[in-house]
């Protein structure tokens, strides 16, 4: 059932788990994490991007539309989410065309703009009812270069959601959009400083780097929405390109959808069992 993701945050925060928000390109994908959820018994959120909007062709209903009615048929809680928004035009967009929830990214600019240009975001989010996640402290590798050095001031994090009013902060500690490989390191103990600081969950952008015990204990630490996008693309793709070259001659897009499907699926059933039990120290 669709479920506004604030309430899924809330819950899995309150039970110190972590809840798993998935990038949504196509219909496949939707379908593929909302299978994986269900097979999980697990709470997820679909996040569809601006990129992904672009893909779209700039059209977000369509998209939006089809992510939204997976969700309501889902017999776990499904949340919809518009992520990484830097276009005013299309958050704007966001509450009508179905979302629960967006990011509204502003993290390239510098400090006090991104402060402005946050709150007026939230302001108007919250007029429509959603819930408001921003950027503090650029997490690397959006424009495809890893800059895991960056890492946000807990001091300036409360002080910029004080500011702002979000609902949910992302934060650089470590982790970087687009990895590969799964070799990201965290730093834990700013994880558990910036939890005690902001007072809002936190989210971990940029996951699909991050290996399984460094997840674990990123929820552990106060990480509670983890974003990942990469690993789904990862076995989709790959599952595509193996059912082709057992078959050369195959040209229905069915057979070989239907195997990167059921990848991505597999792989988000793992994540969120992964995320449900954070390990005790
Ligand atoms: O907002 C989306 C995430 O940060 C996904 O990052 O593709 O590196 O897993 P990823
Ligand atoms: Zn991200």
């Amino acid at each position: 059932m669709f479920t506004p993701t604030g309430e899924i945050v809330a819950a899995a925060r309150e039970s110190g788990s972590g809840v798993g928000a998935f990038n949504v390109i196509t219909i496949e994908h939707a379908e593929a994490v909302v299978t994986g959820a269900e097979n999980a018994g697990r709470p997820v959120v679909l996040q569809i991007s601006e990129n992904a909007v672009r893909f779209h062709h700039g059209r977000l209903a369509p998209i939006a539309a089809a992510a939204r009615s997976i969700a309501e048929s889902s017999s776990v809680p499904v949340g919809l989410h518009l992520d990484h928004v830097v276009s005013d035009e299309l958050f704007d967009q966001a509450a009508a065309c179905g979302f629960g929830s967006v990011m509204y990214d502003a993290s390239l600019l510098a400090y006090e703009q991104n402060v402005a240009a946050t709150a007026a975001a939230v302001r108007r989010g919250h007029e429509r009812g959603l819930w408001v996640e921003s950027e503090l402290g650029e997490i690397g590798g959006k424009d495809g270069a890893h800059a895991p050095g960056v890492r946000t001031d807990p001091a300036e994090a409360a002080a910029y959601v004080a500011a702002t009013g979000v609902d949910a902060l992302a934060v650089a500690v470590g982790s970087s959009h687009a990895m590969a490989t799964r070799t990201a390191r965290l730093d834990h103990d700013l994880i558990a400083r910036l939890r005690d600081a902001v007072g809002v969950p936190l989210v971990l952008h940029g996951s699909s780097g991050v290996p399984d015990d460094e997840l674990r204990a990123a929820v552990r630490a106060g990480m509670v929405k983890i974003n990942i996008g990469t690993a789904l693309n990862k076995a989709f793709t790959a599952a595509v390109r193996e059912t082709l070259a057992a078959d050369p001659k195959l040209t229905d897009p069915r057979r070989y959808l239907t195997s990167a499907r059921d990848a991505m699926a597999e792989t988000v059933t793992a994540a969120l069992l992964l995320l449900a039990q954070p390990v005790t120290p």
